[in-house]
């Protein structure tokens, strides 16, 4: 590790950090443009950037991360740029070792069903491979919308009422939380936007219901450690009072 992220992460230490953070990842077009660069070209080191905060982020000990990386609202993006994302993903996947290596988990959130056979079953597997690692948990969210996920879950549990085995006033917060993609995990503490833009983009709808928002100039691609621990200080800072006095 670079001795100033070292620092950084020293710095971190008895602060007050997230149990999970979200992060946005947006800017990578932007990024692309103002070099005269494929969008494309944007993507790619936008994937730098998210193995580069991972790498951070289990340094710091911040047990869970989800990354929004292709939201259901993507698909409206040119055909050959929306190819070009899955062809990035699947390079994530092959690189998994690194995954098992550092007893990193991976989770996907999202509906797998309108994605390529041949990604869905990396996915399936990496899921798999990475399920018993116990240090950080990573959710890459992956045709991904919260309003899609609320009525999925919304969905699975009309089957369950349906067959009987759920009665409808034994449905509350806890219940339908688990059925959500990420039943199990911690509530999102801290959404984090870079790129200037001032939106949830139908992220994580119900996990960041109290979660606090951060927001930034820089692009993704340009995202740092630094930046990172600067959102996180920025995060310990604030008073979260959850309805309270
Ligand atoms: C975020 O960067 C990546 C995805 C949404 C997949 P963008 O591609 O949205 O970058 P900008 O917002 O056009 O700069
Ligand atoms: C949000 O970014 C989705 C992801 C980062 C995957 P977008 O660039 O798609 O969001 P909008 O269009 O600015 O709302
Ligand atoms: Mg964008």
């Amino acid at each position: 590790m670079a001795a100033e992220n070292k620092e950084w992460v020293e710095r971190l230490r008895g602060i007050q950090l997230p149990q999970h953070v979200g992060v946005i990842m947006d800017g990578n077009g932007r990024w692309a443009q103002k070099r005269m660069l494929p969008r494309s070209a944007g993507h790619r080191e936008g994937a730098e950037a998210l193995g580069r905060i991972v790498r951070f982020v289990r340094d710091c000990a911040i047990p869970y991360i989800t990354f929004y990386t292709f939201s259901t609202e993507n698909w409206k993006r040119p055909a050959d740029e929306v190819e070009q994302l899955m062809n990035l993903l699947h390079k994530f996947l092959g690189d998994t070792y690194k995954y098992k290596e550092e007893n990193i988990r991976v989770c996907f959130l999202g509906d797998p069903s309108r994605l390529r056979p041949d990604l869905q079953r990396d996915m399936k597997k990496l899921e798999e491979e990475s399920r018993g690692n116990t240090g950080l948990t990573v959710n890459i969210a992956l045709n991904y919308g919260g309003r899609d996920e609320i009525v999925r879950a919304a969905r699975s549990l009309c089957r369950e009422a349906a067959a009987g085995r759920l009665r409808p006033e034994d449905l509350d917060e806890e219940r339908f939380a688990g059925a959500l993609d990420t039943a199990g995990m911690p509530e999102c503490d801290v959404v984090l936007r870079p790129s200037g833009e001032q939106r949830i983009s139908n992220f994580l709808l119900w996990q960041a219901a109290y979660a606090e928002f951060i927001f930034m100039d820089t692009l993704w691609p340009d995202f740092t450690e630094k930046d990172f621990a600067e959102a996180m200080l920025e995060y310990a800072r604030r008073n979260r009072r959850f309805g309270g006095v």
